[in-house]
C-alpha cells in the first residue's frame, strides 16, 4: 500500500504538460497482439495500469522493452492464448485482450472480471460482440473460454455504448473475415485514437466518433510507429486543481475540445477559460460558484471519469450544485470521505446534493478507487492542514507523478511507500 501526505493551502499556479491517456494506450497495447511485428509506441503513461499490460502481455510471451521515451511491444513471439488470473485480476481492462488474443490464436482464456469498486460492471456486451462474430464462448469456473478459429464479420448493435466492448469488436474484427458494423457504438475520443492507431498498422477502420464503427477484414497488420493521444480525465484533473485552489494553470500537450464538456462548468463555476489549439488554461475566481444540475453520460457527455473531482470542487463552492451519476451505479464513496474533510453532501440513489463549504480541512481518508482518490487529491489542495490519503496506490493506476505535476504548480503532494499496517 502507499499513502500520500497533502499540505493544502497553496494556490497553484503554471503551466504542466500532460501525459499520454490511460484508456487510449490500453486497448492499442491489446491491439499489438494483432500485428505480428514490432510497434513503436510514444507517449504511453507509465502509470501501474499500463505496468500491468505490459505484464499480462509478456506473459502471453511478447517481447516489451523500452527505447529512450518509446515502447517497443513485438508480439511475434506470443504464444499462449490463457491470460493470467492474478495480473488480470489487477486490471479490469484485461478483458480487453480477449478480442485481439481470440483473433490471433483462435482461442483465448480469461478470468471473469467480476465487480469492482465503482459497480458490478458485466461484460454480456463484449460477449454478445465476441459471438456474433462467431466466437465460441462458455464460462465455467470463474473463467471465461473462448475459441473461435473463423471470425465471421456481422453487424452487432450494442443497446448501450460501451466503451470496452465497442473496442473489443473492433480489435476482433480486424482480421475477421468480411465486415463488421457496430452499432449504438461508444463514441469517446480514445475509441478514435484506437482506429487511428489501426489504420496506421494498416487495417480498414472508419466510423470511430460515431455511434456506427465499420471495419474490414484485413489478413494482417504491419509494424508502426504510433504516438498516443492526450490524457482528457488528467487534463480535467490539473484544471481542476487550478479550480480549486483560487489558481491560474494552463495544461499542455493537450486536446482541449475533448474536455470541453468540464470546461463548460468552470465557466459556470467563474473560471476564465482559454483555449488554445493544444493547450488550456484557466484562471479561477477566489471561491468557485455552485452550479445548478451536471449528470454524467457517455461522450459527449460529461465523463463519469471527471465526475468524482468535479464533486471535489463543488464541495467548496458557495451554493448548492446537484450531481447525478448515471454512468456508474455506485461512483459516489469519495463523498463520504469528503465529509470527514469537512464537505457538506447527501446521497439520494444516483443524485448528489453538494453544499459547498468555505474550506475543507485536512484529515485521513481512503481513495476507494482511482478517479475518487484523485478528488481526495484536490480536496486536499484545498483544505486547511494535512490530508493523508491511504490507498492512493489506487491513484497511481491512473496518473503519472502526480506529485510532481503538482509541485511544479507550487502544490505539496508527499508520496510514502511503506505499509502503516492498516
Ligand atoms: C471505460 C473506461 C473507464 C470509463 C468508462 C466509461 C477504459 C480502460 N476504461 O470503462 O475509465 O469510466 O469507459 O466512460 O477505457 N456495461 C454493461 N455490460 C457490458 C459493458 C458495460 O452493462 O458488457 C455497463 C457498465 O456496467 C457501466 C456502463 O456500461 O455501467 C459503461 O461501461 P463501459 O462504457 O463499458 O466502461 P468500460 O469500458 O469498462
Amino acid at each position: 500500500m502507499s499513502h500520500w501526505l497533502i499540505s493544502g493551502g497553496s494556490v497553484l499556479n503554471g503551466s504542466v504538460p500532460v501525459q499520454g491517456s490511460k484508456n487510449a494506450a490500453l486497448p492499442i497495447l491489446a491491439a499489438t497482439l494483432l500485428i505480428e511485428e514490432p510497434i513503436e509506441l510514444k507517449n504511453v503513461p507509465v502509470i501501474r495500469d499500463t505496468e500491468n499490460m505490459l505484464r499480462i502481455l509478456r506473459s502471453l510471451g511478447c517481447t516489451v522493452k523500452r527505447e529512450g521515451d518509446a515502447l517497443i511491444v513485438d508480439s511475434r513471439t506470443a504464444n499462449n492464448c490463457v491470460l493470467p488470473t492474478a495480473l488480470s485480476g489487477e486490471l479490469r481492462s484485461s478483458i480487453f485482450l480477449l478480442g485481439s488474443v481470440l483473433s490471433r490464436f483462435g482461442a483465448a482464456d480469461a478470468p471473469y472480471p467480476g465487480g469492482c469498486e465503482i459497480g458490478n460492471r458485466p461484460i454480456d456486451l463484449h460477449l454478445k460482440g465476441l459471438r456474433a462474430l462467431n466466437a465460441k464462448i462458455t464460462e465455467e469456473g470463474g473463467r471465461i473460454r473462448c475459441a473461435g478459429g473463423s471470425l465471421q464479420g456481422a453487424t452487432v448493435d450494442l443497446g448501450y455504448p460501451s466503451v470496452g466492448a465497442t473496442e473489443n469488436i473492433m480489435l476482433a474484427a480486424c482480421r475477421a473475415a468480411g465486415t463488421t458494423t457496430i452499432r449504438n457504438a461508444a463514441c469517446e475520443p480514445e475509441i478514435v485514437d484506437l482506429e487511428r492507431f489501426l489504420c496506421a498498422c494498416g487495417f480498414c477502420v472508419h466510423g470511430a466518433g460515431t455511434p456506427a464503427v465499420v471495419i474490414e477484414g484485413v489478413l494482417k497488420g504491419h509494424g508502426v510507429s504510433y504516438r498516443v493521444m492526450p490524457d482528457r480525465i488528467v487534463t480535467g484533473t490539473y484544471l481542476l486543481s487550478g479550480a480549486i485552489t483560487g489558481g491560474d494553470v494552463t495544461v499542455t500537450g493537450a486536446q482541449p475540445e475533448t474536455v470541453e464538456p468540464l470546461l463548460f462548468k468552470l465557466s459556470e463555476c467563474g473560471c476564465l477559460v482559454t483555449r488554445q489549439t493544444d493547450s488550456v488554461r484557466i484562471r479561477a475566481p477566489k471561491r468557485p460558484r455552485a452550479i445548478g444540475f451536471t449528470e454524467t453520460r457517455p461522450y459527449p457527455g460529461f465523463p463519469t471519469d471527471l465526475q468524482p473531482q468535479l464533486f471535489a470542487l463543488l464541495s467548496v463552492a458557495d451554493g448548492t450544485s446537484v450531481l447525478t451519476e448515471n454512468v456508474f451505479e455506485s461512483r459516489f464513496r469519495h463523498a463520504q470521505e469528503l465529509k470527514k474533510m469537512g464537505a457538506e453532501n447527501r446521497i439520494l440513489d444516483r443524485t448528489a446534493i453538494i453544499t459547498g463549504v468555505e474550506r475543507l480541512h485536512g484529515a485521513c481518508v481512503t481513495a476507494h478507487d482511482l478517479r475518487g482518490g484523485a478528488a481526495l487529491a484536490l480536496a486536499g489542495l484545498q483544505a486547511e492542514g494535512e490530508t493523508r490519503i491511504l490507498h492512493a496506490e489506487r491513484i497511481e493506476r491512473g496518473y503519472e507523478r502526480m506529485d510532481s505535476v503538482i509541485a511544479a504548480l507550487g502544490g505539496l503532494i508527499t508520496r510514502k511507500e511503506e505499509s502503516i499496517g492498516e
